[in-house]
């Protein structure tokens, strides 16, 4: 697949860390241990990397992932990072609590990380393995669960294998995960902190320190106190970086003063063009793509462009989530998610 070849069982011993780090720094995918469950690690800031792990996992979409690290003051040089955020993190981390901020200026983590949003989840897990790993790689490191989408959250470095063999370069063996539920997520990225999804922290135990936390609805609607029902539509929370210049999907023809976001050989007539991929690589392209559509955007207003084109990219393996994620770039705006 990723030609990953074998997929190697590691030891959690001193060289089985070593060689669980050296891989994740040459940019190949790891799964480690956490104390909620396994999760599918890869070098953040590593674009192609965290292509690798979407295609690992069969995601016909971009969800933005959780980045690890093994201190807080490593996790919040990579976000902007306020009072509540450092309670937080004095009080629960190590730990299964994940907090969603804005991203820091110089954020060196991969855009597709955050699915093209401006936030970017971090977490500092408690599990010894995870945290010499984390220490040793000295990268940020994604990692969501390490299934197969759709797959049940694996627990046990055999869970993991039965997913994933082939497909991953290593399993590192950090024995049984003791929570067994993955980490709950906090977004501090707005005035109220909202819970995204219950999980290891219970929710009384944040409110117990920070106060009232609101929570989305069934509906999908932030709730609770503090909370105007409908100031800020589920659209709005996980709402996508929308280029300002109109998108065109699957176009033949470039129309005048259109930029082009192209896959392959590129077609004539463009004011500018981004190359996704010269080759036709999926995993290449959807490494490029959030820097493309916002590169592509910005030098776009500059040169007057009306909008941007973009060539058919195939909607197969990782295809799919790149046209997912064009689709709602080009639909009307205000329906895109
Ligand atoms: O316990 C856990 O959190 C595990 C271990 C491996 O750390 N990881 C995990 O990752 O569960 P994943 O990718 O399966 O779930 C990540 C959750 C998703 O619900 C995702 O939507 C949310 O976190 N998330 C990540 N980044 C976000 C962001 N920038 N804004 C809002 N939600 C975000
Ligand atoms: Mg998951």
């Amino acid at each position: 697949m990723s030609g990953a070849g074998p997929t190697e069982m590691l030891r959690p011993d001193g060289m089985g860390l070593a060689r669980a780090a050296a891989l994740l720094r040459a940019g190949r995918l790891v799964a480690f241990g956490t104390e909620t469950v396994y999760g599918l690690g890869g070098d953040a800031t590593n674009p192609e990397a965290v292509a690798g792990i979407y295609e690992a996992k069969g995601r016909p979409r971009f969800n933005p992932l959780i980045s690890h690290y093994p201190t807080a003051e490593a996790a919040f040089r990579d976000v902007r990072a306020g009072e509540l955020a450092r309670k937080l993190a004095e009080a629960f981390w190590p730990g299964p609590l994940t907090l969603v901020l804005r991203r820091a200026a110089a954020c060196p983590v991969s855009l597709l990380a955050s699915a093209g949003l401006e936030t970017l989840a971090v977490r500092v897990p408690s599990h010894p393995v995870a945290r010499a790993l984390l220490a040793e790689a000295g990268i940020a490191v994604v990692a969501p669960s390490a299934n197969r989408s759709g797959g049940i959250s694996p627990t046990t470095a055999a869970h993991v294998m039965a997913e994933l063999e082939g497909r991953i370069a290593a399993v590192l063996d950090s024995g049984r995960s003791a929570v067994g539920l993955e980490s709950t997520v906090l977004d501090l990225s707005s005035e109220t902190p909202v819970l995204l999804r219950p999980g290891g922290v219970a929710l009384e135990e944040l409110e117990r320190l920070i106060g009232p936390v609101g929570r989305i609805s069934a509906a999908g609607i932030p709730t609770g106190p503090g909370q105007h029902p409908g100031l800020r539509s589920p659209g709005l929370l996980l709402s996508h970086y929308a280029p300002t210049l109109p998108v065109r999907v699957n176009v033949t023809e470039v129309a005048p003063n259109e930029m082009l976001l192209a896959f392959g050989p590129p077609l004539d007539g463009a004011l500018t063009v981004y190359q996704l991929s010269e080759t036709g690589d999926l995993r290449q392209a959807a490494a490029r793509l959030f820097e493309g559509l916002r590169w592509l955007d910005g030098v776009g207003l500059r040169q007057g462009a009306r909008g941007i084109a973009v060539m058919t990219v195939p909607a197969e393996g990782l295809g799919l989530a790149i046209n997912d994620r064009l689709i709602r770039a080009a639909a009307p705006r205000g329906k895109a998610e």
